[in-house]
């Protein structure tokens, strides 16, 4: 597509962000996105009135990735002209949906089972939201951001024998174990599969993890017993996830997870205290996480302790069902 017609629709969507939510990123697309369909609707004056990008990702078999989402991923970058208070955007994003149905129809990859279409839209970008309802995408994720600085509420000083410590490298079974207890909880909630490798994978994952010289891990232990993990990547590991947002440096948040039966105890919320304690000490700007929208445990929690929704992700699947 000229990038001309790109300029103007990014033009405006940078004025509305900057209005609408002052963590949002620049809308500029990276260089290398997109598979190379042109997708551009056009506004009544001739220019653009939406651009997109589409994106296609094959996730390996035996990769952690695909507990979180499907094997063939279909990501539409959507870019809309207008600003908050004009009806313009929801059309413009309607037609912009129609033209990438167009083209994945001819994508046979999407008519498997383990597919998916997806588009991440900023959360307080209302405007756009019947139109994605309107194509049959569901909001199931939301990629949450807590900026420097929020207060976490302190964790109960009767905690009991509740004690929390960085993992080690002898963590590796508590920390596999209560990696698949989110999954299997998280799997309820449509975006989330425990895959039949899964044991397998996340304790490679752990096992790599925790041979970091700095894991950012944390156990939550009680009698000698692990209930509770704590996983996060420092900024040195964070970039793959930067871009989302406009402040640096980024700290991502990939798993809280607490046994069943001591959830509501308070020592989610110790294990997050620990972590904020640590953030702040590094001087981290923003940090990130991924919780279901759908999870009634996460979404009140992850608030409480300052979090709030920056993307959501919208999805449908297999991809080919797009309306
Ligand atoms: C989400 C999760 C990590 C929260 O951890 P948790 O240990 O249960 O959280 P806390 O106990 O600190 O806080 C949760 C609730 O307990 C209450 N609570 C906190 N300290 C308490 C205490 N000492 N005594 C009694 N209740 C307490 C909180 O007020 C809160 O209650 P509310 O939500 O009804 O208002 C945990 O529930 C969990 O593992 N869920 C399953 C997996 C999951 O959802 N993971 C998604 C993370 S994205």
């Amino acid at each position: 597509m000229p990038a001309v017609v790109a300029e103007d629709v990014i033009r405006s969507a940078t004025a509305r962000w900057e209005l609408i939510d002052p963590l949002l990123p620049d809308p500029k697309p990276p260089a290398s996105e997109g598979c190379g369909a042109e997708l551009a609707v056009p506004a009544a004056n001739g220019r653009a009135a939406a651009v997109g990008w589409c994106r296609h990702r094959k996730v390996r078999q035996g990769a952690a990735d695909l507990a979180w989402g499907a094997a063939a991923q279909f990501w539409l970058t959507a870019r809309v002209a207008g600003d908050p208070a004009e009806p313009g955007l929801g059309p413009a994003l309607d037609e912009l949906l129609t033209s990438w149905r167009a083209h994945l129809a001819a994508q046979p990859a999407t008519d498997g089972a383990d597919s998916q279409a997806a588009v991440s839209w900023p959360s307080r970008d209302t405007g756009g939201v019947l139109a994605l309802l309107r194509h049959g995408l569901q909001p199931l994720t939301v990629l949450a951001a807590r900026p420097a600085g929020r207060a976490t509420p302190a964790p109960d000083t009767a905690l009991g024998n509740l004690r929390i410590r960085p993992a080690s490298t002898g963590d590796v079974a508590a920390f596999t174990a209560l990696t698949l207890e989110v999954i299997r909880f998280d799997q309820q909630f449509g975006s989330v599969q425990l895959r039949p490798d899964a044991e397998r994978v996340e304790r490679r994952a752990a096992e790599r993890t925790l041979a970091e010289a700095e894991p950012w891990t944390w156990v939550a232990e009680r009698g000698g017993q692990a209930v509770g993990l704590l996983v996060a990547e420092p900024p040195s590991r964070a970039a793959w996830i930067s871009a989302v947002t406009s402040r640096r440096p980024v700290a991502y948040l990939g798993t809280l997870s607490v046994r069943p039966e001591e959830r509501g105890s308070g020592v989610g919320t110790a294990l997050v205290a620990e972590l904020h304690r640590q953030l702040d000490a590094a001087g981290v700007a923003v940090t990130l996480l991924h919780h279901g929208v759908l999870n009634p445990l996460s979404a009140p929690f992850w608030n409480r302790m300052g979090y709030r929704p920056l993307w959501t992700n919208w999805e449908i699947r297999p991809a080919s069902a797009l309306r």
